[in-house]
């Protein structure tokens, strides 16, 4: 996984916690690079499941939550990082219906051995859409979260769900983004 990601969750833990949290998480957490993570370098994507685990014991805040404030947290930093890949886009609906074409695309050209999953729009209407999600690292959490930033940005209101489907004959988990809340 990219060292951005880390980079940038170090930070959420030590602004929203402490900087004594983060030093205890990354130690918890018996990285074999002392967490000394550089936001170019790539490290194996169990390594964030370590921190969250390791922030979660010492919060007592469940994993799942601490994974979507992430996601919510991220989204905010790519909007400053990279405010391009946000300005073609007015709604969430839309946003999210361009990930794989445009902005994971994007990705992928700016970091070539990014490891991203892949979405399907199955469903859109006006308040409605459903997005087939796939991906060997199962990050729904993660997922979540970045959609309910992206909607925090457009300043629209949505519950997210998710459930158990398929795509064109593969499984994936199935958004279901409601603007009806
Ligand atoms: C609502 C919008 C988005 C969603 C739902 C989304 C979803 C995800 C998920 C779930 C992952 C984790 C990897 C996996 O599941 O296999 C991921 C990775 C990533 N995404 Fe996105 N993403 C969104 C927008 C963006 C934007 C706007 C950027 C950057 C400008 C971005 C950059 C990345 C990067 C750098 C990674 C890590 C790749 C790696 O570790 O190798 N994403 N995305």
């Amino acid at each position: 996984m990219l060292g951005m990601v880390f980079t940038e969750f170090m930070e959420m833990v030590e602004d929203r916690f402490s900087p004594a949290i983060a030093d205890s998480v990354i130690e918890s957490a018996k990285l074999p690079h002392g967490g000394a993570y550089t936001a170019v370098g790539y490290y194996a994507h169990e390594e964030i499941i370590a921190l969250v685990v390791g922030l979660s014991k010492q919060t007592g805040i469940p994993v799942p939550d601490l994974v979507t404030a992430f996601g919510q947290h991220l989204l905010k930093r790519f909007s400053e990082i990279y405010p391009q890949m946000f300005a073609s886009h007015t709604s969430l609906f839309s946003f999210v219906a361009s990930i794989d074409a445009e902005i994971h695309r994007e990705v992928r050209k700016l970091y070539p051995q990014a490891q991203l999953p892949r979405f399907t729009v199955l469903e859109i209407e006006e308040r409605v859409m459903r997005l087939a999600y796939e991906s060997p690292r199962s990050m729904e959490a993660l997922a979540v979260g970045l959609m309910l930033g992206a909607a925090e940005h457009f300043g629209e209101q949505v519950k997210i769900s998710h459930t158990a489907g398929t795509v064109e004959g593969r499984p994936a988990t199935v958004f279901h983004i409601d603007k009806n809340t």
